[in-house]
């Protein structure tokens, strides 16, 4: 039985959550990676790091805002070094698909001389949900850029299954989990999905990435705006329109798909008090 607690980074954010209420649903000892958490930790505070290191068993590591941005490499190459003399077990690292910079953190992971899994995830379904683009459908408008350009988004819930199976069980060391949804999508495609679901009209309107950067500022402020758009201009260009079997790889199961996802998402009240 293990007692040392495992380190859940974000762990109030879509991934983290879920991660930490799954690994305490079968009764193992949890460390919330939070600002607010009992022993709190922050990215931009290195000193709070070693706090949240000592004791641990294993770390799930998402960064914020996001592993993308100029800077993250370098602050996760810090606290893995950290880590690693802490003595911590096991990493599992969150990056995502097609980014030049999340590519380099999962190299300090890879070469970090500690047992790693790397979980590389497409879109998040609940971006819609509950990240930067809840504003947009909650206002029936749903601008995005990219064209015709197809992305299979994933279920956050998937992925919180890769990460929890690849800190609990065996042979998931040293895997690349690159996971996607089941299904390739455009944008107008996701958005007829989110209007089905939801029970009223959010219509896609094509955009240049200018005025999704535009549109961002107005909803998530300057920085999230510009972290976006940044990602936005890299990722949706067609590099990532195909599938790949991480979450069959790792589960044994296929991957949900993105109407079972809006379906749950509107029963749970992610879009009731739209106007
Ligand atoms: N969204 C996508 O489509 C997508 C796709 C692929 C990969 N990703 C990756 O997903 C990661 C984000 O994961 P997520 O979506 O699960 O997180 P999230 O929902 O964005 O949650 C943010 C979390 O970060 C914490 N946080 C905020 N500021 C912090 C700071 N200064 N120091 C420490 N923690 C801080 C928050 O905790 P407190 O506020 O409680 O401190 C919260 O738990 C990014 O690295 C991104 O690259 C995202």
């Amino acid at each position: 039985m293990m007692t040392n607690p495992i380190l859940v980074l974000g762990a109030t954010g879509k991934t983290g959550a879920r991660i930490a209420a799954r690994l305490e649903a079968q009764g193992l000892p949890v460390r919330r990676g939070s600002r607010n958490a009992e022993i709190p930790f922050d990215w931009n505070a290195p000193e709070t790091w070693g706090p949240v290191l000592a004791g641990v068993s294993a770390v799930y590591i998402s960064y914020y805002p996001d592993i993308a941005v100029p800077g993250a490499v370098e602050t996760v190459e810090a606290f893995v070094a950290q880590a690693r003399t802490a003595g911590i077990g096991k990493l599992v690292l969150l990056t995502g698909r097609g980014e030049y910079h999340a590519q380099q953190a999962e190299e300090v992971v890879r070469h970090s001389g500690v047992p790693f899994t790397i979980v590389r995830a497409a879109w998040f379904a609940q971006n819609f949900s509950e990240g930067a683009l809840h504003a947009p459908v909650m206002a029936g408008v749903l601008p995005m850029p990219g064209g015709d350009v197809q992305e299979p988004i994933v279920d956050v819930d998937d992925i919180a299954d890769v990460a929890v199976a690849a800190l609990l069980g065996d042979g998931h060391d040293g895997q690349l989990y690159e996971v996607t949804g089941p299904h390739l999508m455009t944008f107008a495609e996701v958005a007829e999905a989110l209007t089905a679901a939801a029970g009223r009209q959010i219509a896609h309107v094509p955009i240049s990435f200018e005025d999704f950067h535009a549109a961002l500022v107005a909803s998530q402020g300057e920085l999230i705006a510009d972290i976006l758009t940044g990602i936005a201009r890299e990722t949706l260009d067609g590099r990532n329109a195909h599938l790949t079997d991480g979450v069959q790889r790792a589960l044994g199961r296929p991957p949900r798909d993105f109407t079972t996802f809006a379906t749950a998402a509107a029963r749970s009240g992610a879009w009731a008090d739209a106007a």
